[in-house]
């Protein structure tokens, strides 16, 4: 008898990749918005992380300035109405600002179509932001979308596998992540996070240059989407604005098998993975 075909989960997802400017809010909303007009049939779109603001704070006074709560601020209100008015779910970076515990997140919102804002606040802190941000305590969401389960990490959480593995084993589909990324290696390492895991990933990355606190940053663009066989279904340039648009069928993320005997998560020897978890 044949196999039942399953029926394709098609869905169209990019990436929304530009230059922020530093401390023009307004101004980076608004080129955001323009790129994210230029794609409506999208149904999932993610920016890179710290979109609205750009990277190099002074110090920490200085992200106080810009940080929003994550679902009531004018960034997460303007998301809404375009996630609204375009049916598309849309995943911003953000620096959050939790008044009712004092502290200050390196935050990605997800919003989906109906408004909803979903919150993820970084937890594997890179360089100066150690200094900038709080340390958070949440574990990377999956949160049920209209566009598929999705899974959110932020930029140097790309360095511990463990974080990939946690939102594959929560059930993402696909893994978002808005970028700002420095170092040259996640792009490829992307490719891994995907194939181990069996599962979609859009890196958001942001292009452009800072120098505001006495060094120079340059951000390395190539965003990408990266499918669980380890295809780069798309991939932008390393220094211009670009979005980008792949359509994929959810299934692929679904079928964990890699080989006929082998599941990429039920074949964990966990029984052996103890020192994973000890500091
Ligand atoms: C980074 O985590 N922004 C490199």
């Amino acid at each position: 008898m044949n196999k039942p075909v399953k029926e394709r989960r098609e869905k169209t997802v990019g990436y929304v990749q530009f230059k922020p400017e530093f401390g023009d809010v307004n101004k980076n909303l608004d080129t955001a918005e323009e790129l994210i007009r230029s794609a409506p049939d999208a149904d999932l779109l993610v920016l890179p992380e710290l979109a609205t603001t750009g990277y190099e704070f002074m110090d920490r006074d200085e992200v106080e300035k810009y940080a929003e709560p994550f679902n009531s601020g004018p960034t997460a209100k303007r998301i809404a109405k375009l996630a609204r008015e375009l049916k598309t779910t849309i995943i911003i970076g953000f620096p959050e600002k939790d008044a009712r515990h004092n502290r200050i997140f390196n935050t990605a919102v997800l919003i989906t179509p109906d408004g909803m804002a979903h919150a993820y606040r970084k937890i594997h802190l890179f360089d100066r932001e150690k200094e900038l941000f709080d340390k958070a305590h949440n574990q990377p969401p999956v949160i049920v979308t209209p566009a598929g389960r999705i899974g959110l990490m932020i930029c140097f959480d790309w360095l511990f596998p463990e974080t990939a593995r946690l939102l594959a084993l929560s059930g993402a589909e696909i893994i978002a992540h808005p970028s700002n990324l420095i170092l040259r290696y996640c792009q490829k390492a992307m490719f891994s996070r995907s194939v181990e895991n069996g599962v979609f990933s859009i890196t958001a990355n942001r292009i452009g240059r800072e120098d505001r606190v006495g060094r120079s940053l340059t951000f390395t663009g190539l965003s990408q989407i990266m499918s669980p066989r380890g295809d780069i279904l798309v991939a932008a340039p390393e220094d211009q604005d670009h979005v980008g648009l792949a359509t994929i069928d959810l299934n692929l993320a679904d079928e964990k098998m890699i080989t006929p005997h082998n599941h990429r998560l039920n074949d964990r020897r966990v029984d052996l993975y103890r020192p994973l978890i000890s500091t």
